[in-house]
This record gives C-alpha cells, sequence and structure tokens, in this order.
C-alpha cells in the first residue's frame, strides 16, 4: 500500500517514517513539510540516512495525498482537520495522529481545542484507536483517531479496575502523568526549550489537561457508567516516555487478588500489554524499558489497609503513544497482522 506522511519533519512524523521503513506491505510515497520542502528526508531526520534515498519533503497538498492508499497525519491539531475530511470522504484510509477526530461530542472542542468542530458528523465515524479497547470496531475502520499519550497511558493504567467494576462509586480516578519533553513536537516554545526544560521536575495543566477529556469517554465506556477522571501531568527531564500511575480507591470486600486477575484477564492475549507483576520483577513499569518500541509495561498496587488501588502504564510516548499506535491501529483495521513494522524490542540501557 502507498502511505503519505503529513508532518514529517516533526517527532511523530519521524518516528512514523522509522516505524514505516521496516512495514512489509507498506511504500511511503509522499511526506509533507513546509519548512523542508525540497530536501532530503535525512536532512530533517539524521539518523534516517539511507532510508528513504528515493523521497524528498514536499508541500502539503490534498493531490498528493489523495495518491495514497493510506495517510498518516502527524500535524498539529486543527491544521489538518478540513484535508483529512476531504482524504476520507475521497475514499483514502486516514490515521490521524492528532486530536482532531479523538473526542465524539463535537460541543468540547471549543473549549477544549479553541475550534468549533467543522465535521461534527464525522466524529461519530471515526473510530478511537487505542487497539487493546476497540480492537473490534478497528476492524475495516476507514478513519481512525489515534489517542494522545498521556491519555493512552492513563487508559492502559485503569481500564481493568473500571472494566470490571472494582472501584468504589462514584467512580474516580486521579492520574499523576510524568512526560517527556519530546512530548511538547520539535519546535520549541518558551517552556519547552532544551535550556529551559531540561532537568526540570514540575506540574502543568494541572487542572482540566485536554487529554482527561478522552479518559473520560474511554473509561466511562468501558465502565458502562460515568467515570471522573482527574489527570495531572509533571514535566520531568527525560526525552521518551510517559508513565502514568492512576490511583482510585476499592469497593468493600475487593482485594489484590481480584486486582491481578482484573488485570490478567483484561489484557490476556494482547500483544503490546506487558504486565509486569508486583513482586515478581522487583520493580514497577518504567518507561525506560519500553523506549523505541509500541510496548505499554502495565502493573498495580493495592495498599491494603487504606483501599487505595494504583495502576501504573509505561510507554513511549511517540511509539505507543503515537506513531506505533497509528500503525498498530492501521494493521487491525485491514487484516493484517497487528505487528506488522512493530516487532522491534525496546532499547535499553
Ligand atoms: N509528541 C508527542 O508525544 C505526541 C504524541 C501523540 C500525539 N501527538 C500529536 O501528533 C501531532 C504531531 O506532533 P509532533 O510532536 O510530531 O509535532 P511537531 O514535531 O511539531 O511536528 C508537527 C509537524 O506538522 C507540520 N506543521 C506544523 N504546522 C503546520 C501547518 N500550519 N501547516 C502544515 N504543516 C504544519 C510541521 O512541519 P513544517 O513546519 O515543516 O511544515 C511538522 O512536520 C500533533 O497533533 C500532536 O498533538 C504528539
Amino acid at each position: 500500500m502507498k502511505a503519505a506522511v503529513l508532518g514529517g519533519s516533526g517527532f511523530t512524523g519521524g518516528e512514523l517514517l522509522r516505524i514505516l521503513a521496516m512495514h512489509p506491505d507498506v511504500e511511503v510515497s509522499y511526506v509533507s513539510s513546509r519548512e523542508y520542502a525540497g530536501r532530503p528526508i535525512h536532512y530533517a531526520h539524521p539518523h534516517l540516512k539511507g532510508f528513504y534515498s528515493r523521497l524528498r519533503f514536499e508541500p502539503l497538498s490534498l493531490d498528493r495525498a489523495l495518491d495514497a492508499d493510506v495517510v498518516f497525519s502527524a500535524l498539529p491539531h486543527g491544521v489538518g482537520v478540513k484535508l483529512t475530511a476531504a482524504l476520507y470522504e475521497s475514499g483514502v484510509r486516514v490515521v490521524d495522529l492528532s486530536a482532531d477526530y479523538r473526542l465524539k461530542d463535537p460541543g468540547l472542542y471549543p473549549r477544549i481545542y479553541g475550534f468549533e468542530h467543522p465535521y461534527p458528523d464525522l466524529l461519530g465515524k471515526a473510530v478511537y484507536g487505542l487497539p487493546e479497547t476497540r480492537g473490534e470496531e478497528l476492524r475495516g475502520a476507514r478513519l481512525i483517531a489515534v489517542p494522545g499519550c498521556n491519555a493512552t497511558a492513563a487508559i492502559l493504567a485503569s481500564a481493568p479496575l473500571v472494566a470490571t467494576g472494582l472501584v468504589e462509586e462514584p467512580v474516580r480516578v486521579v492520574v499523576d502523568v510524568k512526560a517527556s519533553s519530546s512530548e511538547a513536537g520539535s519546535k520549541p516554545s518558551r517552556g519547552s526549550h532544551h535550556p529551559i526544560r531540561e532537568g526540570a521536575i514540575r506540574p502543568y495543566s494541572a487542572s482540566g489537561h485536554r487529554h482527561a477529556a478522552e479518559a473520560v469517554q474511554e473509561l466511562s465506556r468501558l465502565a458502562g457508567r460515568r467515570v471522573w477522571v482527574s489527570l495531572v501531568p509533571h514535566a520531568v527531564p527525560s526525552t521518551r516516555g510517559v508513565l502514568a500511575s492512576a490511583h482510585s480507591w476499592l469497593r468493600d470486600g475487593v482485594d489484590s487478588r481480584d486486582v491481578a486477575r482484573a488485570y490478567a484477564g483484561f489484557y490476556r492475549g494482547r500483544r503490546f500489554v506487558r504486565l509486569v507483576e508486583p513482586g515478581t520483577q522487583g520493580r514497577y513499569p518504567d518507561p525506560k524499558f519500553v523506549a523505541g518500541s509500541n510496548y505499554a509495561d502495565v502493573g498495580w498496587a493495592v495498599e491494603g489497609e487504606s483501599g487505595r488501588v494504583t495502576g501504573f502504564a509505561a510507554i513511549d510516548n511517540l511509539v505507543k503513544g503515537a506513531a506505533g499506535q497509528a500503525v498498530q491501529a492501521f494493521n487491525v483495521s485491514i487484516g493484517l497482522p497487528e505487528d506488522a513494522g512493530l516487532g522491534i524490542p525496546p532499547l535499553s540501557p
């Protein structure tokens, strides 16, 4: 299949190109960038020198994208929404890494993303691209909304608990997220520029972080009732990775064996979830051990006396939190093996 990558000069665009270079059924035919148009791919992505020798960045163009069978869009939210809608309407499969199709309720877009959604009907047609919770719906999907990285970690950390009704009502999940600097993209801002960001440990968007709305949507669907999600990200001094620690309180009578069964049952057979069982490996999930891969390491802890339960999920924000998840969801959508192009193990150290 011919693939186009829109926004190919950015961090997630680079990860898409790295992963698609290993994909047996995909050939990249068009990569967009305004800044690097006319330049070879390795000009923006030196690590990809020797791959894509025949390609150069090109300006963003609907006509060029229409020539592809699948378009991966790694543009900022709001920027590509008209283009992706036109591509979808023309029959091209669209995998959108931005937030443009993640939320089902169009009324949330002005408050959370600052724009009136121009195609509210498409929100109902888009499938939220988290294969661990939407596997069946993704089969045949032509418009895939790839989840946010913090949302992916928050949902994977707490899904087994809320889906099996182990959490006391009202169902509330307080998610503490540790976020790396590549989450902010390749263009430095005042807060994300290296001299300011390096060594920083600070909360941000501590009230109403954008990804909380996605987590509410997905966890409420799994629970079959409203789930309240409070999500506080913290910038930490690393380049890649997200760790979500999701705290809730267990219903009376639920113990750690029920929790262990819930996680094992929910993730049974899931290719990219590795359970880190408390005690067995003497550690909890750590983004360090999933770096560069599409794995999510998931674990949990129960504090018997207080009834507090914490689910943990560690992912690489650029892979399972973005480009890898996009390719995984695309694979499922067209009936390819879920791990096509994604077999690479994590890096260490
Ligand atoms: N970083 C993460 O961890 C992460 C995780 C999950 C999802 N996402 C989402 O993925 C998308 C890309 O994120 P990123 O981190 O890769 O950002 P990035 O590094 O800033 O890359 C953005 C890309 O979009 C292009 N672009 C920006 N503004 C444009 C415009 N007005 N018109 C045309 N092209 C434009 C840029 O290239 P030129 O300026 O050269 O055109 C660049 O190729 C965003 O929607 C983000 O929310 C990011």
